[in-house]
């Protein structure tokens, strides 16, 4: 048993089964034994998986011209700011940097970086909401019922606990119609807390989210993720099992993009059709025909470059879905 399932074990028996976004906190977050905390880097060939932010220079390149395309829309503000959240090793900020020297880009880390007060410009993410703490309910025909983390025949176990807070209802009244009985889903309040920070800092441009998700039409009826989709990676194998060795691997959630685009929409964030990271690269690609996307310098090959273009939109394009919403100051 590792060092912080010992820690778990510990918070287990001082105040009984701990909340999901609490386990999860404390697998992915604490700050020494947590999974994003620990010296081993999670991403690429020798971590545990792959997001677009390692197909480089491709993925930057196409980012940035599309950050271009909206500066230029937005009438090209006198200071124009990108805020990446989640930035990770910063692969995406570096490349967009190099290409876009006059933006301000500020990449928001856990421990790091800052949305500023206000600003004019794109909040941009890849995979950070599914990242963030999520809480775990089962649907009862009369009641919710919230799943913690306990133990039993000692083992780290899911345990029920009743009732959920009213947040979480109001969550699930709002954003999960029609479950099924018995349907596990995730209700992930810091991204409706991280709306309200975006909402409130940009006074005007656009919240570029890619990520994987599901709407709510989806899982209606149970007819997709009927015991919820948490999942976590270790060495590019996916489990189911999130509970086991907590910090030594990466555990996330789908996102619900319908709960993003309403309670942005409610806070003066306008979103577009959801479209997937396939018809979102083509949008930007289509202006030149990939010209700038795959001009390779002396070092690089054009290649590589075609089989990461490749990568990008057939073999995680129909994975990830982009979510564009736009505030009009
Ligand atoms: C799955 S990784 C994605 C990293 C990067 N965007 C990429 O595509 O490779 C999620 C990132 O979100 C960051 N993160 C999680 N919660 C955060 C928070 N509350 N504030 C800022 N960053 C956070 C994590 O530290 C991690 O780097």
């Amino acid at each position: 048993m590792n060092e912080l399932e010992q820690e778990i074990r510990r918070r287990i028996a001082a105040a009984g089964p701990l909340p999901f976004d609490q386990f999860m906190n404390l697998a992915l977050y604490h700050p020494e034994l947590g999974y994003y905390s620990r010296p081993r880097d999670p991403f690429g060939v020798h971590g545990d998986y792959y997001t677009n932010s390692q197909v480089q220079p491709v993925f930057g390149r196409l980012i940035a011209q599309q950050i271009l395309a909206w500066e230029v829309e937005l009438g090209s503000p006198p200071e124009f700011t990108v805020v990446e959240l989640g930035a990770g090793r910063g692969e995406t900020a570096r490349e967009v940097r190099a290409l876009l020297p006059h933006i301000r880009y500020i990449e928001v880390e856990k421990r790091s970086g800052a949305l500023p007060e206000q600003m004019v410009g794109v909040v941009f993410s890849n995979e950070f909401f599914d990242a963030l703490p999520v809480e775990v309910v089962e649907f009862r025909p009369s009641r919710l019922m919230e799943r913690r983390v306990g133990l039993k025949k000692d083992k780290l176990a899911w345990v029920e606990r009743a009732p959920c807070s009213t947040r979480i209802e109001d969550y699930a009244r709002r954003f999960i119609p029609r479950p099924a009985p018995g349907q596990v889903i995730e209700v992930n309040l810091e991204a409706l807390d991280w709306l309200e920070r975006i909402a409130r800092s940009l006074v005007r441009g656009l919240v570029l989210t890619i990520d994987y998700g599901y709407t709510a039409g989806e899982i209606a009826g149970g007819r997709r993720f009927s015991d919820g989709s948490l999942m976590s990676y270790s060495r590019h194998t996916a489990s189911e099992d999130v509970l086991r060795d907590p910090g030594e691997r990466d555990i996330t959630a789908h996102v619900n993009f319908t709960a993003l685009a309403e309670h942005g929409a409610s806070l003066g964030l306008e979103p577009s059709p959801l479209q997937t990271q396939t018809q979102f690269l083509l949008s930007i690609g289509q202006a030149d025909n990939f010209a700038s996307a795959m001009t390779a310098s002396l070092e690089q090959d054009t290649f590589r470059h075609r089989q990461l273009l490749k990568t990008l939109l057939f073999d995680m394009g129909e994975t990830y879905q982009v979510l564009i919403q736009k505030k009009n100051g």
